[in-house]
Parts: structure tokens; sequence; C-alpha cells
């Protein structure tokens, strides 16, 4: 493909839907080329972003990552070129995580590149912000349940969504972890570090205070504190929905390609469910304690690694949260 034929208006556009993606503490932990020859995006980590302390294996960045090569799937395929995705494409390079490759237009826009004309998700992706606020009781649809399992398993992981008991099992799992996180230095201050204090100009990464949500009054959802102090004086606490809606995202595996999965699984649920007007956040604490992640293995079905859990609901919008402009600095 010519580069005349692809120009970088529209890469820069590409590239700020990519960065849309959500990711731990809005690290933003990836970096982009371009193959002026072949319009090729390559996508790496950025390591400087990594969480040490709460990410030790990078799992959690490569979540990230595969979320916003979704993002980047999305984005071309909008704009009339289907990409081929290809995950750690060279072994040579491991640390080339994915390169991403648009159809040439028009011949391969007919040659069947599936999954990517199915539905355009590009809108949903302006519109999808963590909700970390109380939910109502409205139940998520069973046939809504079933789409967001059904397009998981399309980007090979599983979205399980749990009864009543197992519901409690995870929730519990997490107030474990969280309590851990809060009296762990390390973790803490690494949580607190990603969000803002009044900085001016205010920063294009981490969290923007009005983006953390309330504390759940009684309880029962344990919603990460951010900020690990967790005294009721200073952080605002009002009661959460009776009946969350929590659905596990595992993988069969947990090797770095399924981490990368996983993220683009966990894009594509969160924009089909945007799609649907469905609001979810992330609860990604219990797996950041191998035990606490070994039991919620337990939880699932014993065989399957947990990989992150998400709250699904009908609730107000999240505000958006900042990003880095894209340009050279991520090149
Ligand atoms: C791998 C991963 C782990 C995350 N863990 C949590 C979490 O434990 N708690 C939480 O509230 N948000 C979590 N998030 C959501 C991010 O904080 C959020 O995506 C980021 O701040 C950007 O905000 P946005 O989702 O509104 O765009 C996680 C996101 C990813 C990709």
């Amino acid at each position: 493909m010519e580069s005349t034929t692809f120009g970088a208006a529209l890469v820069e556009t590409c590239v700020s839907a990519a960065v849309a993606a959500p990711s731990i503490h809005n690290t933003q932990p990836w970096r982009f080329g371009l193959d002026p020859e072949t319009a090729t995006f390559e996508v790496r980590a950025d390591p400087e972003r990594g969480l040490r302390h709460a990410d030790p294996t990078g799992r959690a960045l490569l979540l990230s990552v595969g979320a916003c090569v979704f993002n980047l799937r999305v984005a071309l395929t909008h704009f009339g070129r289907p990409p081929v995705t290809r995950l750690l494409p060279s072994p040579d390079d491991p640390g080339l995580l994915a390169t991403v490759r648009p159809a040439g237009f028009p011949a391969e826009l007919t040659a069947g590149q599936g999954e990517e004309r199915r539905v355009d998700l590009y809108e949903a992706i302006w519109r999808r912000h963590s909700s970390r606020f109380p939910f109502t009781s409205r139940p998520l649809p069973a046939a809504v349940r079933d789409e967001l399992a059904a397009v998981a398993l399309a980007e090979g992981a599983s979205l399980r969504f749990s009864e009543e008991v197992d519901t409690t099992r995870m929730l519990r799992l997490t107030a474990e972890a969280e309590r851990r996180n809060r009296l762990d230095a390390h973790r803490a201050a690494e949580g607190r570090h990603w969000v803002h204090r009044e900085l001016e100009p205010a920063p294009d990464a981490g969290l923007p205070r009005t983006a953390l949500g309330p504390q759940d009054a009684r309880e029962r959802l344990p919603l990460r504190d951010f900020t690990a102090q967790r005294h009721p004086e200073r952080l605002i606490a009002r009661p959460f929905e009776d009946a969350p809606v929590i659905a596990a995202l595992t993988t069969d595996h947990d090797r770095r390609i399924d981490w990368l999965r996983a993220g683009q699984a966990l894009e594509r649920v969160w924009l089909v469910a945007t799609a649907h007007g469905v609001r979810a956040s992330v609860l990604h604490q219990p797996v950041e304690w191998a035990d606490l992640r070994d039991a919620l293995a337990d939880a699932c079905d014993g065989t399957a690694h947990p990989q992150l859990l998400m709250r699904l609901g009908y609730g107000p919008e999240g505000p958006a949260t900042p990003r880095r402009t894209p340009g050279r600095e991520q090149w």
C-alpha cells in the first residue's frame, strides 16, 4: 500500500483511537511504529510505564496493550481498511507485541476479513469510560450477557458471569486484595503516584480525582481505592447496587500471547457493552496476589486463568480520563 493512500491524518486518527483504550492506572504503556512501505503499525510496550509492584510480570501491561491493539483494529476497519493482526509476530524481536497491517483497498476489503467487518464499534471507542459509580438495580438482559460472552470467545478468552454465591466469593477475594494493597507500602505508594494531585498543567496520564467515585457504604463492592487511604472521613461512601453483576475474564493458558488476547477481549466486550448503553469498571486487585488469583480460579472452574473481573450494569457514564497526545514520543 502506498503511503499516499494512507495519509498522516488517518494514521494519527487511528492512533488516537488506539490510545483511548483502557490501561491499568491509565499508564498508557504502549509505543507505536509505522512501516511506511506497507503502512503496517508496530505496537510495543513502553517498559518505563510498567507497575513494578502491582504488576511485576507485566501481565496487566500486556492486557492494556491488547486493548489498545483492539481499538486500532476497530479504527482501521471503520475507515475501510480491515486489518490483518499478528500477535508476537517475531521470535527474534520479543518486544514487538503486535503488527496491524491495514488491508489494501478495495481488493482485500471484499476478500473476507471476517470478524473485523461485522459491527462498527468505532463510535463506542469515544464513549467508553470506566464508571466507578453506583449502578441501578436494572438487570443485565440474558441476550446481552450471551453476546458479551460470545465476543470474548471470538478474541480467545472467556467471559464468565457468576452466580450469586460465586459473586460473593469473588468480591471477598477482591476485598482481601484491597486490604493487602493498602498495607503494602510499595503498592500503596505506586497507586497514589497515578492519582492526580492539583498539578498545573494537569498530567496526561493517571487518574483525575473525579474519575475515582465513592466507596461502597455497605462495604460489599471493593472498588479500588487508588489513594490507599480508606478513611471514611476522607473518602465519600454511597450504597452501591444490591446485586452486582460480576464477570470473570479468563484464558485457558497464561502466556504473553494469552494476555494480549485477553486485552483485546476486554476491549471488545467493553465496546459492545458501551454500544448497548451498559457501563463497566474493572476489578483487577485479586489477580495481583498469586494465592488470591488461585482462589479466584477455583471460583471460576479451577482450570482457567483469571485475568480480571468486570463489573457491568446500568448507571452514570464515567468521566473521560486524559491521554498523552499521540506524537513523536510514542513513536
Ligand atoms: C489491565 C487493567 C486493569 C485495571 N484495573 C483496574 C482496577 O483494579 N480498578 C479500577 O477501578 N480500574 C481498573 N482499570 C481501569 C483503568 O483504571 C482505566 O482504564 C484507566 O484509568 C483509563 O480510564 P478509562 O477506562 O475511563 O478510559 C484497569 C484497566 C486495565 C486495562
